[in-house]
């Protein structure tokens, strides 16, 4: 393939340069690399035919886009995205190629690289995921997903990063900047206020200027403006009554023009709707569309797509634009030269030693302790050890739609626990319930048979009578990604843990004094059972290393330094989205009536305690911060901290800075994240902690007067370990 096109551009080279008489010496501007990207585009677009140009603009297959081959353009091959690189499909078809050289490595979910905290983690995922991508001769890697976690109910929660605005934009930029480092492009999604999977293709999302801004777009304005991301995916749903793959106020208006973004549109697969919107509104390249039978006149289904054949006759007969076409081109051309085309790219890497060591890093910074009670966690390696719990055994990078992977190794948590402990304690297994049964997705087989003959009540007492005599429970179940669970294309029905999970985890407590649960999930779920274990872990999906990372939590051998990048509500109710009932299962038109007011935001406001708040995280070791400090900088503050290791294990600790306003002419919550510092320390070990506090991060958005306001008055900087954990504050004022 690299040979082919070599040889192409060479032979090319040639021809062009012998077409052109006495410049025949020279490289053709779009082949010479060592002229700027827009010229080269230029120079190619100006030899392009009409055909050429309408045939780059829409998919050849399931996953690519014919590139110019007469110019030696290359095809653009797209993959999904966004934990690992998925395994290769077939031309048009959904089921998996069978190739034997496409495993890869699965990286945790991206809450997992959120609930770390660490942009040092997110460049070092970006990087590795990029390598995976490169060597697999992909070109536009689909994702980081960085919508917000408007409700727990949500499918797709697990693949983005979390419900603070401020929180996903800082952790997607390195990801992206890494990723095409590799000469792959990130494509991040869902483009924009994709917020549930419940009639994904259907609803409309109706959302007041103010929220838009502040809380559904600050992420993707980062990734555009500060990530530089070469491309971006419409998202399915509709906003303002028009489909996001093809939306005017979106795409041309906020993205193109007041963000300046320089990629290409991307549409999500199937979320193209309709030829003129595709062609006026925004859109650049269509993935995906289901033809419907549409297809029957052309001889290839994608020459029925909406920018294909029916593109080619408005311009044609000159119902469409042509400069609007070669503003599309460009941008299709420029995703080109900037990956497929780029000849001075690394080569990339795949199931490297660096790869899994990257995943269980980042798994092992992503683990959140959610609740140590008599210090139950790190656990002994010994005496007799009861593991209860589907997901112990389970495969979770398998399943759960377009994330799903073909990992060429995955430690399931039972085998990451018998690893770590080897012959130091006895290691007993228990079902427990019975959940779901999947063993194959897309044609990739787990090689895992999850039958069992045994009753729910069966399985129940055969639990608790392996409980009785162990020393500790480590309970292992949560969600997993089955239909309605964490999951694309279907919301889930309920918080509720599913399956008998609750009454398992109640009649272990009975019988066990010492009771761990372990969640694996990408959402928020409600525990009943809160006050009868000491110990809760959040372990989410994370992949490869799974069973690694969470034994090396739980046995000690890494402290724990995750936190929560949503809040863990203790019902839906409590959730804004579902106390105004203002989440719709139902009905296509969703208003965001919380407005702002989005998880720990609403949370506050109404005093609600969380189960878990946004920001929580325990470690094995005990921080202590000092006072808080507030000076003047320039045009801003700086707020420092002196935060010491008061324990005696060497630790991690995410310092997070919250501002709240004291007074302003429109109501603002009561504090909100505007800085977080992920820092180490040893025992005994104190290090200051400085946030700069810019101008720019003390306004709100005020659709009245037309856009970002900084009003004079008092602000408070709170600092803490997490939302519900303030430990020092400081006030200043801005006149
Ligand atoms: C998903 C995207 C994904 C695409 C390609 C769509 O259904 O929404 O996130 O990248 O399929 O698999």
């Amino acid at each position: 393939m690299k040979i082919k096109h070599l040889i192409s551009i060479i032979v090319l080279t040639i021809i062009v340069a012998s077409c052109c008489g006495n410049q025949s010496t020279e490289t053709a501007v779009y082949l010479d690399e060592n002229q700027p990207v827009d010229a080269r585009v230029e120079d190619a677009l100006a030899r392009m035919t009409l055909e050429e140009k309408v045939k780059i603009l829409h998919a050849q297959s399931k996953f690519s886009s014919a590139g110019v081959p007469r110019l030696g353009i290359p095809d653009l091959w797209a993959t999904d995205g966004p934990h690992g690189i998925r395994p290769d499909v077939l031309w048009d078809d959904w089921n998996q190629a069978r190739c034997t050289n496409d495993s890869c490595t699965a990286f945790p979910a991206l809450t997992c690289l959120a609930a770390t905290w660490s942009e040092e983690m997110s460049a070092l995922y970006g990087k590795s995921i990029g390598e995976e991508a490169r060597f697999r001769e992909k070109d536009v890697l689909l994702g980081p997903g960085v919508n917000i976690y408007r409700t727990p109910l949500c499918g797709r929660n697990f693949e983005y990063m979390g419900e603070d605005p401020y929180l996903a934009a800082k952790m997607c930029v390195p990801y992206i900047q890494e990723v095409q480092k590799n000469g792959v492009a990130v494509c991040v999604k869902h483009y924009a206020l994709n917020n549930q999977e419940a009639h994904r293709h259907r609803y409309n999302a109706i959302v007041d200027d103010r929220t838009l801004y502040e809380i559904y777009l600050p992420a993707f304005k980062a990734a555009v403006q500060e990530g530089k991301a070469w491309s971006i995916m419409g998202a399915y749903n509709l906003y303002e009554g028009e489909h996001l793959c093809h939306n005017d106020r979106m795409l041309n208006k906020i993205l193109k023009e007041e963000w300046g973004f320089d990629g290409a549109v991307i549409s999500d697969w199937g979320g193209v709707h309709n030829t003129d919107q595709a062609i006026l509104n925004g859109l650049d390249l269509e993935f995906g569309t289901g033809t419907n039978g549409l297809d029957s006149k052309y001889g290839n289904s994608y020459d029925a797509y909406y920018l294909a054949e029916p593109y080619l006759e408005r311009l044609r007969d000159g119902r469409a634009d042509m400069e609007l076409l070669n503003d599309k081109v460009r941008r299709v051309l420029k995703l080109n030269f900037r990956t497929a085309m780029n000849r001075n790219k690394p080569y990339g890497s795949l199931c490297s030693p660096e790869h899994y060591a990257a995943a269980r890093k980042i798994a092992n910074e992503g683990i959140v302790v959610l609740k140590n009670e008599n210090n139950i966690l790190p656990l002994a390696k010994e005496g007799k050890i009861l593991i209860v719990g589907e997901n112990a055994i389970k495969k979770m990078t398998v399943g759960g739609g377009s994330s799903s992977l073909k990992a060429q190794y995955e430690c399931t948590p039972i085998e990451g626990i018998k690893a770590a402990v080897g012959d130091k304690a006895e290691i007993i297994y228990q079902r427990g319930y019975l959940g779901d049964l999947l063993r194959t997705y897309n044609d990739v087989d787990t090689g895992i048979d999850l039958n069992d003959p045994r009753s729910e009540e069966q399985m129940i007492a055969d639990a608790v009578e392996a409980a009785k005599d162990a020393d500790v429970v480590i309970f292992i179940g949560g969600l997993n990604k089955a239909r309605y669970q964490d999951s694309e294309g279907r919301d889930r029905v309920s918080m509720a843990l599913p399956y008998a999970q609750d009454k398992v985890v109640n009649a272990l407590t009975e019988v066990n004094d010492n009771v761990v649960v372990v969640i694996v999930s990408g959402n928020a779920v409600e525990m009943p059972w809160i006050d009868k274990v000491d110990g809760i872990v959040e372990t989410w999906f994370s992949g490869t290393q799974t069973g690694h990372a969470l034994a090396d939590i739980i046995f000690g051998d890494v402290n724990p330094s995750g936190k929560l990048p949503f809040t863990f509500p203790v019902k839906l109710e409590d959730n804004g989205a579902h106390a105004l009932n203002a989440y719709h299962k139902d009905s296509l038109k969703v208003e965001y009536k919380e407005g702002i007011f989005v998880g720990y935001r609403w949370a506050e406001k109404h005093d609600i305690k969380p189960l878990f708040a946004f920001g929580h995280g325990l470690s094995y070791t005990t921080f202590e911060y000092g006072e808080a400090k507030c000076r003047r900088a320039g045009d801003g503050f700086k707020v420092s901290v002196d935060v010491s290791n008061t324990g005696t294990r060497e630790g991690k600790e995410v310092v997070q800075l919250y501002i709240g306003d004291e007074e302003s002419t429109l109501e603002r919550p009561v504090k909100e994240l505007k800085g977080f510092k992920k820092i180490s320390l040893k025992p005994g070990e104190t290090k200051k902690v400085i946030f700069e506090v810019e101008p720019d991060m003390l306004k709100f958005y005020d659709p009245a007067r037309g856009g970002w306001v900084l009003e004079a008055g008092t602000f408070t900087a709170y600092v803490g370990a997490a939302s519900d954990d303030i430990r020092t504050t400081v006030s200043f004022v801005v006149k």
